[in-house]
């Protein structure tokens, strides 16, 4: 039996066997059983409890190249960093993410609280399920984490000490390609557009010159603008919940970039949701019902995040420049353009490009589908050029009813 001094992918008995070298976590006369729970694309996610106490932990290892295929090469190294984001957030807001107990950078993989008892938010939405305390914990997320690892709060030069340790060229160079540039050109020839609805693609998305140039201005944004310590995946897939609890996993995209990026795959993925909803939900006393909750949750989500951001500011920001009196309004404002414009990429990217969402394909009904998808692609060109004047949730809503008219 190997010693874990030089890496390996492991299987399930080797992570039991790793929990009880490695971790310290289980007493020695243990009963362990172990299961491979993963289900993403990228990684390896391991469950290993003990049958007499119940104590159980998720490991999670990273292999050179993407779990679903070897064609993509990605640094193992993003468990690091997946590792030093959620200790960070553990401290910036304790109780919303998994806690995290270990990392080894010889095996790439990290050991984590088991959420076993919580379930993939986005499967709940397509169940049309209400979780009435999400809107209050993400915009504590997002407030907490997009202001505080920033250069509004943090030393300048500590900042950029910590902008070195989340340099994340693999996974940035993911979200390049596959939400800034192959939706809007196919240039891979990865996409995976639903058939039926490829004219209409070729003809509002790819053959958009103007919609290509506004993408490239969000794409060098998206590279060039170091200003918050971003999750980088925030998407309803990522997230844990029951109806009481909200825990946010998987940060391995983590790295500097613009705050919007996190809030705009939100909204986006709420809208996904109204899409599936109001597309599939043949009752139309519970689909209004369900909507209006998903219509409220983008409401309170947006509101609540620029009410603690401004809370935040007034007790947290020293930087001299950013007290100057009109700098905050200015750079929220910056803020709530670069998230609708995010929605926009996120909604087109998730119909178009190569990694899609199940409120969508798991629509079984052509005429729905369709009707789903140019809803979500119609919203996301007018959140895109429309974004410098976009501030407020019901400009969302407005867009979103105007599109599912057309
Ligand atoms: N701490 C945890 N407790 C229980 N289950 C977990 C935990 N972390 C992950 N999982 C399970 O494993 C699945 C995949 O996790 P995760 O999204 O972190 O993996 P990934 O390989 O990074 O996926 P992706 O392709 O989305 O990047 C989750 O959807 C969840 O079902
Ligand atoms: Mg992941």
């Amino acid at each position: 039996m190997t010693d874990f001094s030089s890496y390996f992918l492991m299987n399930a008995e080797d992570a039991a066997e790793y929990s009880k070298i490695q971790l310290n976590y289980f007493s020695p006369d243990a009963d362990l059983e172990q299961t491979e729970i993963g289900d993403g694309n990228l990684n390896y996610i391991f469950r290993i409890r003990d049958r007499k106490t119940g104590k159980s932990v998720v490991i999670k290892q990273a292999g050179h190249t993407a779990r679903i295929s070897d064609e993509f090469k990605v640094s193992p190294d993003r468990n690091r960093i997946e590792y030093e984001k959620l200790k960070m957030e553990n401290e910036l807001v304790p109780g919303l993410v998994p806690l995290v107990y270990h990392y080894n950078e010889v095996m790439n993989c990290l050991a984590m609280e088991d959420l076993s008892d919580h379930v993939i938010m986005r499967n709940e939405l397509c169940e049309h399920k209400i979780f009435p305390r999400f809107a209050d914990h993400i915009s504590t997320y997002m407030a907490n984490t997009l202001l505080l690892i920033s250069d509004a709060v943090i030393d300048h030069k500590k900042k950029k000490e910590i902008v070195n340790r989340f340099i994340n060229p693999d996974l940035c160079e993911i979200t390049e390609d596959l939400v800034y540039t192959e939706p809007f050109n196919d240039i891979n020839k990865r996409n995976n557009v639903f058939p039926p609805n490829s004219d209409f693609i070729s003809r509002e998305i790819y053959s958009d010159k103007k919609l290509l140039l506004e993408t490239a201005k969000m794409k060098f944004d998206f590279m060039c603008n170091a200003q918050s310590l971003i999750h980088g995946d925030l998407h309803t897939g990522s997230i844990f919940v029951t109806r009481d609890s909200t825990k946010i996993i998987d940060p391995e995209f983590a790295f500097f970039g613009p705050a919007g990026y996190d809030i705009g795959n939100i909204i986006a993925n709420l809208i996904f949701a109204w899409a599936n909803a109001e597309t599939t939900m043949e009752d139309e006393t519970a689909r209004k019902e369900y909507t209006r909750w998903l219509e409220e949750t983008i409401i309170d989500v947006l509101n609540m995040f620029v009410s603690k951001w401004k809370e935040l500011w007034k007790e947290r920001v020293s930087e001299v420049s950013a007290t100057y009196e009109g700098f905050d309004t200015w750079y929220l404002g910056r803020i709530l353009r670069d998230t609708a414009g995010v929605t926009g990429l996120e909604l087109c990217r998730r119909i178009i490009g190569i990694a899609q969402v199940k409120d969508i394909t798991s629509i079984a009904s052509t005429e729905k589908r369709l009707r789903a998808e140019r809803l979500c692609l119609r919203t996301a060109k007018r959140c895109i050029f429309e974004r410098d004047t976009i501030t407020t949730p019901e400009q969302y809503l407005n867009i979103v009813r105007w599109a599912a008219e057309k």
